[in-house]
């Protein structure tokens, strides 16, 4: 993985090998479909009280909805359903909650549930269509069967399940692919995340299961389904709860439970994507290389870490939430990624502090916070910040680690110039420091890419994982974790954005930013070796919208809504 990782960087002097020019002929859909499969129409609409975004932050704050079928409609229309349709000059695309990377959406996303009331009367196996908004039924399991697989979960949990169709990444970006499907993942769970929250539900991904299991799980695994259709490799499985109780410390599917569950008849045939192909062999490798085996190394067991210094910024952030302000409904619906920048607008350093507080994944008693309670590794994404205009806060280079343990490993690795100063003013027990007073809006853009987005807004950022360590800790398929968890960090900064944008009655986005030059990074910061590695960038200001695109609603109201 590490060879693939040098492999696929972006340099001044050539890009990742790519496919050079798009063809169009060939590009895929961005809708898998299951011909033959059960179509089961999910509603639109919200559920009444709508939660306020400040209050799905934190576990236990919204009371739980019971799971029937305008929750679960509630919950994929809020996750990885449609938020838009865009045309212009006769081309339209649509948009989706969860952004992607060159909107070409990779992520499938599987409901396993009980028998719900208007979805199904037997226990299921069913594929999410966001265009048409519906479940199709790909597989019935037995009440018995589902009863063992669900062993220890709770009371009425189902599970859900996302997959990556590479080909579709892979068309425009070759080799790189692979790393912004992962990121695409990452998002995808985050949005998972928040619309279970929504309803006041838990969720966490099962990390004890393999790859092979949840490929069994979902069907992917079943090749004469997919005879000339593109393959959807095995991301997660996770299991969420319709109540506010915290889940177990251990998420295991039994693997005869799931052998029992894969048996029997499927329903539907994959739609082939795309006319024709290129092979991209390095994604290929990729893959198998990070392949996930059963069980998990005791180093990753969950353990709820207590850091002092972190409850500290945990309870700030609990007294920072105040009545009022959008609804969580509301930002998830609305988020778009900023195309351009109006390198003006700056914001408060409360609002900015905020922010970052939202990125900390330690919490104090009560666990981690949404959404970093759906993942149990100790976090090893931190951020560099280039700072361009942040009221009361010098323009300059800024490091938030988002483990206070790291600061000083953090320290250690990056330039001996870089002052490392705590910020004067920022909340105690955030780790967050001031490393170097500069004007770094050139350099901002320059190192992603010449995006001049970068520059623009109010900061960028870099996204540095901890990289050669965990993944010899912990094994190679720790890889996609790294760019799930930094697609985590993208979609929190995208619903702050949103939400600050809300609260202010200003045009404040924040975009990913999947390109950029990954050594040129680390040398900026000092960075050597593999032990860091820069693993994606984002950039939040005043955005400027491009009013030469139509917007249509996502969906034919008429249809779905009851
Ligand atoms: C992993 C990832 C990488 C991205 N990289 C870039 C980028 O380098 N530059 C850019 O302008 N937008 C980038 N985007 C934004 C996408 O183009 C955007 O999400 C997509 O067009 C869908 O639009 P939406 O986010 O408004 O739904 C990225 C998004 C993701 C999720």
């Amino acid at each position: 993985m590490l060879a693939y990782h040098d492999a696929t960087k972006h340099h001044p002097h050539g890009y990742a090998k790519g496919p050079g020019r798009l063809d169009w002929a060939t590009q895929p859909d961005p809708f898998r479909r299951y011909e033959g499969a059960a179509v089961v129409s999910l509603l639109l609409g919200g559920d009444e009280p709508e939660p306020l975004y400040d209050e799905i932050l934190s576990p236990g704050a919204v009371s739980p909805r019971p799971l029937n079928r305008r929750s679960i409609s509630a919950f994929f229309e809020c996750s990885l359903g449609l938020t838009a349709w865009k045309s212009y000059r006769g081309t339209s695309w649509s948009l989706r909650c969860n952004p992607s990377s060159g909107n070409l959406h990779p992520t499938e996303g599987y409901l396993l549930a009980g028998p719900i009331e208007g979805i199904g009367a037997t226990p299921a196996v069913y594929h999410y269509a966001p265009r048409e908004h519906a479940l199709e039924r790909r597989h019935e399991i037995g009440p018995a069967v589902w009863q063992r697989l669900m062993q220890g979960l709770g009371d009425s949990a189902f599970l859900v399940g996302l997959t990556s169709i590479y080909w579709r990444e892979a068309w425009k970006y070759g080799e790189r692919a692979f790393r912004y499907c992962q990121h695409d993942a990452g998002h995808a769970l985050a949005c998972l995340r928040f619309a279970a929250a929504m309803s006041g539900w838990r969720l966490r991904v099962i990390e004890e299961s393999g790859d092979a299991d949840i490929g069994r799980l979902l069907g992917v695994d079943r090749e004469g389904d997919y005879s000339d259709a593109e393959r959807e490799n095995p991301d997660l499985t996770a299991v969420v709860t319709p109540t506010d109780r915290p889940l177990p410390a251990t998420l295991t599917l039994d693997p005869d439970a799931i052998d029992a569950v894969a048996g029997g008849a499927w329903f539907g045939r994959a739609n082939p994507l795309s006319g024709g192909h290129v092979s991209w062999d390095l994604i290929d490798e990729a893959s198998e290389a990070t392949e996930k085996p059963r069980g998990l190394p005791m180093a990753m067991a969950w353990q709820p870490r207590k850091d002092r210094r972190s409850e500290v910024a945990s309870a700030h952030m609990e007294g920072e939430s105040h009545g009022g302000g959008p609804t969580a409904r509301q930002i998830v619906l609305q988020r778009r990624s900023g195309t351009d920048y109006d390198g003006e607008t700056a914001i408060t350093a409360p609002r900015f502090y905020g922010m970052l507080q939202r990125l900390m994944p330690i919490a104090a008693a009560s666990g981690r916070p949404v959404p970093w309670d759906a993942i149990s590794w100790p976090p090893t994404v931190h951020l560099f910040l280039f700072v361009h205009r942040v009221a009361d806060l010098p323009s300059g280079i800024y490091g938030l680690a988002r483990d206070a343990l790291k600061v000083e490993e953090l320290r250690a690795a990056t330039r001996k110039e870089f002052a490392w100063q705590p910020v004067k003013n920022s909340p105690a027990g955030l780790p967050f420091f001031m490393l170097m007073q500069t004007d770094c809006r050139h350099a901002a853009a320059r190192l992603s890419l010449g995006q001049e987005i970068a520059a623009d807004g109010a900061f960028s950022l870099a996204m540095i994982a901890e990289f050669e360590r965990p993944l010899r800790e912990y094994g190679p398929w720790f890889y996609r974790r790294l760019f799930w968890e930094a697609g985590m960090v993208g979609q929190v900064l995208y619903m702050e954005a949103e939400a600050l944008g809300a609260r202010c009655r200003a045009n404040i986005r924040g975009t990913g930013m999947g390109a950029y030059f990954d050594d040129w990074v680390h040398e900026t910061l000092g960075l050597e070796g593999h032990a860091f590695q820069d693993l994606y960038h984002f950039t939040v200001g005043g955005a400027v919208d491009d009013d030469r695109l139509t917007t249509l609603p996502p969906y034919d109201a008429a249809a779905t809504r009851t």
